[in-house]
């Protein structure tokens, strides 16, 4: 602060630095220099806004290995008992009643039957109501849906699951509502 207040300049601005001192160097802030930081600053905050948004994917990919891995594999299920993830979430999730059903998925369970790609399922998916928070649900949807073709894909928020956590359902309701979307948004 001192220093701003010692080189403010006749018009008073903070930053003014009076013109035989610009570009000389004697142990202080040139305006070359106060280019440089800022410039610094901007490549600095880009950089933690972009390790931000890597660990937000980064957490996805390790809670969905955790979690769901074991039965859905690497997202590719196993034929006729896990249905496959990758490369239908992001289209499921293309409209808002997908988007409800996903979550109520994670949040309820599931009991089918299914018909996915011409194969019959009918097992069960058990419920992540007690085990994963929304932010935790929100993360490992993005990162199932970030794994399809869409060139945008779809991304989920807490706040939308905590939305559809406020009404539990049945896993029966689950199936009815996977069905009645069925009907309105073919699943993939
Ligand atoms: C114990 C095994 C198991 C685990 C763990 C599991 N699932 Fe499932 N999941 C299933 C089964 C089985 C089905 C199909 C249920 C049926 O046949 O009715 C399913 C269905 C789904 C569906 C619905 C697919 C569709 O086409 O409607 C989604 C989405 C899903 N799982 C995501 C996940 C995610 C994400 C996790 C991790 C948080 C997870 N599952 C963990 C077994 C599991």
């Amino acid at each position: 602060m001192v220093f701003w207040k010692r080189h403010q300049g006749p018009s008073g601005g903070v930053f003014h630095i009076p013109s035989r001192l610009a570009g000389v160097s004697c142990g202080m802030l040139t305006f070359p220099d106060m280019r440089r930081i800022a410039k610094g600053m901007i490549l600095l905050c880009l950089g933690t806004f972009s390790l931000a948004a890597c660990s937000g994917k980064h957490e996805g990919a390790a809670r969905y290995r955790t979690n769901c891995g074991i039965c859905h594999h690497n997202g590719e299920g196993m034929k006729g008992e896990i249905p496959p993830l990758i490369g239908r979430i992001d289209l499921i999730a293309s409209s808002a009643e997908g988007r409800h059903y996903l979550a109520d998925v994670l949040l309820n369970g599931l009991n089918g039957p299914l018909d996915i790609r011409g194969v019959h399922y009918n097992f069960s998916m058990p419920s992540f109501r007690t085990r994963l928070s929304d932010h935790e649900i929100a993360s490992i949807l993005t990162y199932l849906a970030a794994r399809g073709d869409s060139p945008t894909p779809p991304v989920f928020t807490a706040d939308e699951i905590a939305a559809v956590r406020a009404h539990p359902l049945p896993t029966s309701a689950v199936a009815e509502e996977r069905r009645r979307l069925d009907q309105i948004h073919r699943l993939p």
